[in-house]
């Protein structure tokens, strides 16, 4: 499963890319906001630090100046990927910027039929937003299996990256269920590695070591 972060600090994303499982950026137009910066030069920070693809997002809402954006946005550098919304003006913008070459993450997808739309608009990334849904007293990781089963049933090639992540748990039910993709918060990235018992096993063992005098080097 490939693991993305979902931020547009630059200094977190700089600070976690040399962990080597960083393999691409997802942001969205509160994070660009959050950063202070224009989006364009964020971006290009952000494509310069990571070579996976940088999912930059549209804030127009109908087809013409969401497509005038979208290709703006894919002139920044390679491997930025141009988010859309899931409207129909979005999808039609999905299947256009598709056509041409550039890759596409159809993002706020909420139901499975909304997924088969998106793949068949030729996106290349599906974003439904699982805790988003949880948070509304719905099932997010149920959306997630339902869209793996219908994209399987086709061999559709849109990967299905899940989003809106709030917990490890998330991550670990992805992986289940065979998601292709997560985008991480940064403080859920670090969370996945960390474990009380792995610190307290580790201050054991360096303590007894210590006290043998020995250095491997
Ligand atoms: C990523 O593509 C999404 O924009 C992001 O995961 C949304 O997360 P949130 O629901 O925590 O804002």
């Amino acid at each position: 499963m490939k693991i993305f972060l979902d931020s547009a600090d630059i200094d977190e994303i700089t600070a976690l890319s040399d962990t080597g499982f960083i393999d691409g950026i997802t942001t969205n137009p509160s994070l660009i906001a959050k950063s202070g910066h224009k989006i364009a030069d964020r971006i290009a920070e952000i494509c310069a630090v990571i070579d996976g693809p940088v999912s930059a997002e549209v804030t127009a809402t109908d087809y013409e100046t969401m497509l005038a954006e979208g290709r703006k946005l894919a002139a920044i550098a390679p491997n930025v990927t141009v988010k859309v919304p899931l409207t129909r003006a979005g999808l039609q913008t999905c299947r256009t910027l598709s056509d041409a070459g550039t890759k596409v993450n159809v993002t706020l997808c909420f139901t499975s039929g909304q997924a088969l739309l998106a793949a068949k608009a030729g996106a290349s990334f599906i974003s439904p937003f699982v805790g988003r849904l949880d948070d509304i007293g719905q099932d997010g990781m149920g959306l997630i299996e339902e869209i793996c089963s219908i994209y399987a049933n086709y061999d559709y090639a849109t990967e299905i990256l899940v989003a809106s992540v709030r917990s490890t748990q998330h991550v670990v039910d992805a992986a289940l269920v065979g998601a292709d993709v997560v985008t991480l918060p940064p403080k859920i990235l670090t969370a996945l590695y960390q474990h009380p018992l792995t610190d307290s096993g580790l201050d054991a063992f360096l303590q007894d070591w210590a006290k043998t005098g020995q250095s491997i080097l």
